[in-house]
């Protein structure tokens, strides 16, 4: 069932929104070579706390941490480990989610760290750009099948592939709400987005294959292939003329 939030509601989901976007930047900050994983969960977890909020990845289907740190070839669902030091050229997606006052914010970005390769900074600049052509022309009564067919063209035109596997979703009071969003598709298809719908738009985009492996920890998705991933989310809420976007 799609959940049609009233403008109060969407009030609310602009401050959990706010909260997701300012860890990330924190994080954005603060990620330095030699860091840990683990030590930049400490920093989201910290922070959440401390605003009142709680982090919703944590206790997730049992997920032990408050970030998904996925470095290079981990697509997403990277567990932060006091193992994984963070190393010059590395691409590291950091996603996290908060709820504050019931409401969920769900948001990722893709940090460049040190020196990092011509081809990794493409791959992270046409991913950003992916949501950002997916909500160019996205309003109320826009199929939703046009949101995966912006990612997919923008995406396949620059020479990379979109994850299959993985999707984008609605999003409120429950961090994963009907629909899917899928990063791949066909224009003018599927359910109208309405005004008031809140989804979450998340391009995982690979420099090689689309096929991605799950890690036997459960969690941790890889590119089959090994190459490079990059993943840029945002909650987005659907408005009369446009968009709004919740955790930018
Ligand atoms: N942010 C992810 C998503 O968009 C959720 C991470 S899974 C978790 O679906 F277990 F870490 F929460
Ligand atoms: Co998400």
């Amino acid at each position: 069932m799609i959940t049609v939030k009233t403008d109060a509601e969407i009030a609310c989901m602009r401050e959990s929104g706010k909260l997701t976007k300012n860890v990330l930047d924190l994080i954005g900050r603060e990620i330095r070579i030699g860091m840990t994983t683990k030590e930049l969960d400490k920093i989201a977890y910290d922070y959440i706390k401390s605003c009142g909020a709680y982090p919703s990845f944590l206790g997730y289907s049992g997920y032990p941490a408050s970030i998904c740190a996925s470095i290079d070839d981990v697509v997403v669902h990277g567990i932060p480990s006091d193992d994984v030091v963070i190393k010059d050229g590395q691409l590291v997606s950091i996603d996290v989610g908060v709820v504050y006052n019931g409401w969920q914010g769900d948001a990722a970005r893709t940090f460049m760290v040190g020196n990092v390769s011509q081809e990794k900074r493409k791959l992270v600049k046409v991913t950003e750009e992916c949501f950002f052509k997916a909500i160019e022309r996205l309003r109320d009564g826009t199929p939703l099948g046009d949101i995966g067919y912006q990612v997919q063209t923008h995406a396949e035109n620059n020479g990379f592939s979109v994850v299959r596997a993985l999707v984008g979703h609605g999003i409120g009071r429950e961090m994963h709400e009907d629909p899917t969003v899928p990063n791949y598709g066909k224009k003018g298809t599927g359910i109208r987005l309405k005004k008031g719908m809140t989804i979450a738009i998340e391009p995982m985009i690979n420099a090689g294959v689309y096929q991605v492996d799950f890690m036997s920890d459960g969690w941790t998705v890889r590119t089959r292939d090994r190459k490079p991933s990059a993943h840029y989310e945002n909650t987005i809420a659907i408005t009369e003329n446009g968009v709004e976007i919740l955790t930018l």
